[in-house]
């Protein structure tokens, strides 16, 4: 395909009409994909001063430009999560034009994560961001992201779910988190992840395996972040301590071939975020020689994700072009991930079955009978 005009239309997100614009993102998060302009509004309506009064001299402070560390990378949220914590109109209003923005490339499904507690300002321990007590809890903050993404739903006609994040740093919130994703999973919240800076915390803490045990005993889907920056045993400890169900990054796993081999043969779903990967220091910034090629070539269940574009000033789109352009990405295999990916999101067995559906519809692939 590669030169043929066709070719494009994969990359070609924009037109309207175009069927295989449709793609599924497993792997964002909501607090790495603000709108600019939001922080900006919302600072200036509360007061909040930021360095910077421009969209363009907030992007150049907020955004990775160069390979960094996972560390630096995760230090960039300082400069913006005290203007949208605890203010409830912020909220509602991110996870509103969060699925704008991804209806406006082309994604039909998404899964969107973040941390409830990261938000609040109230019943969380110690309050994030140098805020002051307020009263927007943990609990709250997942009603209003509920609500601004159903209100994205109706008007954007694509599908949002979400994923709320325990920190590796603070094991003291996973069993409140757990018990968050009991109370609304019948209102769009779908699994548990285990996020953060796994280069400092990466042994399993007895406080994150619980809250995982519970999720197990209550079916609430399991994704946890591991061997992105973490060596192979921390995936290795996912999988088989935390009982996870899709790995957040996992290119690390590739240095335990036995791991490897087995999670190949178990089908376990990668969630990959090429660039990410490279501005966070996890992978070789040479895309050419990036993990995500062996797992291509193995055939591995994966799919590709911005993680979090408002800090790495990219789009889907960028992640796939990249992918085509440095790792032979072709549009057919494009077409499969996305059924992967589809084939392996939280949504319930029917929701599921009609996603999948969607996608042979819109590659124009008839309906698979292996499905
Ligand atoms: C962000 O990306 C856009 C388009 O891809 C580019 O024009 C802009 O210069 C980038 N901004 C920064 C601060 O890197
Ligand atoms: C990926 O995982 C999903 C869910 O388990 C499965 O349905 C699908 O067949 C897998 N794909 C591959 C290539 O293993
Ligand atoms: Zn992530």
């Amino acid at each position: 395909l590669e030169g043929e005009p066709g070719h494009f239309i994969f990359f070609g997100l924009f037109t309207t009409c175009c069927p295989i614009m449709c793609t599924v993102e497993l792997h964002v998060h909501l607090d790495g994909a603000i709108r600019v302009q939001t922080i900006l509004d919302v600072a200036k309506r509360r007061n909040i001063h930021l360095p910077a009064n421009t969209v363009e001299e907030m992007r150049q402070i907020i955004i990775v430009q160069q390979p960094a560390t996972l560390t630096m990378f995760l230090g960039k949220f300082e400069e913006y999560m005290h203007v949208v914590a605890g203010d409830r109109d912020a909220i509602k209003r991110m996870a509103y034009e969060f699925v704008e923005d991804k209806a406006k490339e082309g994604v039909i499904y998404v899964e969107v994560r973040y941390s409830p507690h990261l938000l609040a300002n109230t019943k969380v321990d110690p309050i994030p961001w140098n805020q002051r007590e307020g009263d927007l809890s943990p609990d709250e903050v997942v009603h209003l992201v509920n609500e601004g993404l159903s209100e994205g739903e109706r008007a954007f006609k694509i599908k949002a779910r979400s994923i709320l994040c325990c920190m590796r740093h603070m094991p003291s919130w996973s069993m409140d988190v757990v018990e968050l994703c009991k109370k609304y999973q019948h209102e769009g919240v779908v699994a548990i992840d285990l996020a953060g800076d796994e280069s400092l915390n990466c042994e399993a803490n007895p406080e994150h395996s619980k809250a995982y045990e519970e999720a197990v005993r209550c079916g609430i889907h399991r994704t946890v972040h591991a061997g992105e920056v973490s060596p192979a045993s921390v995936v290795k400890e996912a999988v088989d301590v935390l009982k996870a169900e899709r790995i957040g990054h996992g290119y690390r796993t590739l240095e335990d071939q036995v791991l490897y081999k087995k999670l190949l043969a178990q089908n376990m779903h990668f969630e990959m975020c090429p660039v990410s990967s490279k501005l966070t220091g996890a992978c070789d910034p040479d895309f050419t020689k990036h993990p995500i090629i062996t797992f291509r070539k193995d055939k591995a269940n994966y799919s590709l994700n911005t993680d979090d574009p408002l800090i790495f000033n990219s789009t889907l789109h960028l992640d796939y072009s990249t992918a085509h352009k440095y790792m032979g990405f072709t549009e057919e295999e494009f077409k499969r991930l996305n059924i992967n990916s589809a084939e392996s999101c939280f949504l319930p067995e029917k929701e599921k079955k009609e996603l999948v559906n969607r996608l042979y519809e819109a590659y124009g692939m008839g309906c698979s009978t292996a499905f």
